[in-house]
């Protein structure tokens, strides 16, 4: 592995934030899997770089994970086994599913990020959640040293969440995943403005890629593009409150959206309670909030990690202060 001192991040993030790392390499074969123990410590395992926000130089060794390769690893009449290499960007290989006619990650096209980051916050979009179509996740240890695989099962999957983000946060090399696909898709078009999206496009008959593609227009018509727009897509979760607080809520805040969050439980959009404190297109110097999309934080250009993370904090106090929802971050914060 050649490892690169005083690097700057700046092209290895999407929210374009310009940050040092005191060492850099990249994993490119199995073989270079064993020798992370030998690298400057702490060890911080980089993806897409979709969903992280630096705020401070980064010391130890990032280590851009960049192993490739899609495997059949089983097959039946009506399903397909996919291992995954974790390097592998996300979007092509939803590509290449819907290509083979193969449903079940055609509502998540267009997400951002590889392969191997999709646990570690289980994904999302339009109704559909990458726990719904993975059945394992295989790493690499860094402290035990050991090469494990671990079920779906095991893996935590909660709401942008999973056991990655929790106990096995920083001590773990995701190397693969293991996708359960169906040759014979269910359609999931119920979410948000997927079947008026298909209808515009005039689609009669409904294909895994009629669906990815009508989730791509979406996407692309309310996200800002990375490569023009520096983001890291939902900067916020959208917070689970009680139905009673809820109700208390709505007699003072008229048409406040929710969703049903399980018995007793509902989820409110972070977007419309951002954009009720006034937020939306708001931009201080080089940060700001999209003005299509509340809920993503934007760098038009040269706004620092600190700068976004202020600006973050304020809408964090802000909802607080009017609805008393905290506001939690998606993102990962370096
Ligand atoms: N809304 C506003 N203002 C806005 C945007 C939205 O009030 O500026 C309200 C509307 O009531 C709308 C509701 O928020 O009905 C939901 O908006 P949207 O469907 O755009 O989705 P979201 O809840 O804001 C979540 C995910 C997205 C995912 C979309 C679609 C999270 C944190 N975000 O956003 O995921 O693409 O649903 O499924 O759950 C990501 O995680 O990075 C991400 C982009």
């Amino acid at each position: 592995m050649h490892v690169q001192q005083q690097i700057s991040l700046k092209s290895y993030n999407t929210f374009g934030i310009d940050m040092p790392a005191a060492y850099f390499t990249e994993v490119t074969k199995p073989e270079d899997i064993e020798a992370l123990a030998t690298l400057q410590q702490p060890v911080h395992v980089l993806g897409g770089g979709s969903n992280i926000l630096l705020s401070a130089p980064v010391h130890g060794t990032v280590v851009r994970n960049c192993l490739k390769g899609i495997a059949k690893t089983a097959e039946n009449d009506t399903h397909i086994w996919l291992q995954v290499s974790a390097g592998e960007v996300w979007h092509e290989l939803v590509m290449y599913v819907v290509a083979n006619g193969w449903g079940g990650v055609e509502n998540l096209a267009l997400i951002p990020g590889t392969v191997g980051a999709a646990p570690i916050q289980n994904i999302g979009a339009y109704g559909v959640e990458v726990k719904d179509v993975l059945t394992e996740v295989s790493f690499y240890h860094l402290e035990n040293k050991a090469f494990v695989t671990l079920p779906a099962e095991a893996c935590r999957f909660g709401y942008r969440d999973s056991i990655f983000k929790n106990e096995l946060r920083g001590k773990v090399f995701i190397t693969a995943v293991t996708l359960m696909l169906t040759k014979k898709p269910v359609f999931n078009t119920s979410y948000g403005a997927i079947e008026q999206e298909l209808q515009a496009m005039g689609v009669q008959e409904l294909t895994v890629a009629a669906i990815a593609q009508a989730v791509m227009n979406i996407r692309s018509s309310k996200l800002p593009d990375p490569k023009v727009t520096g983001n890291a897509g939902s900067f916020f979760k959208n917070p689970t409150i009680t139905t009673a607080q809820y109700e208390q809520l709505v007699t003072e805040h008229e048409g406040m959206p929710h969703f049903p969050a399980g018995e007793g439980m509902v989820k409110v959009p972070a977007a419309w309670l951002i954009e009720q404190c006034g937020w939306k297109g708001y931009r201080r110097g080089d940060a700001g909030v999209h003005n299509r999309q509340a809920l993503v934080l934007v760098n038009y250009g040269g706004a620092s990690g600190g700068e976004v993370w202020q600006l973050s904090g304020d809408i964090v106090a802000s909802v607080q202060e009017r609805f008393g929802i905290t506001l939690e971050r998606e993102v990962q914060v370096w």
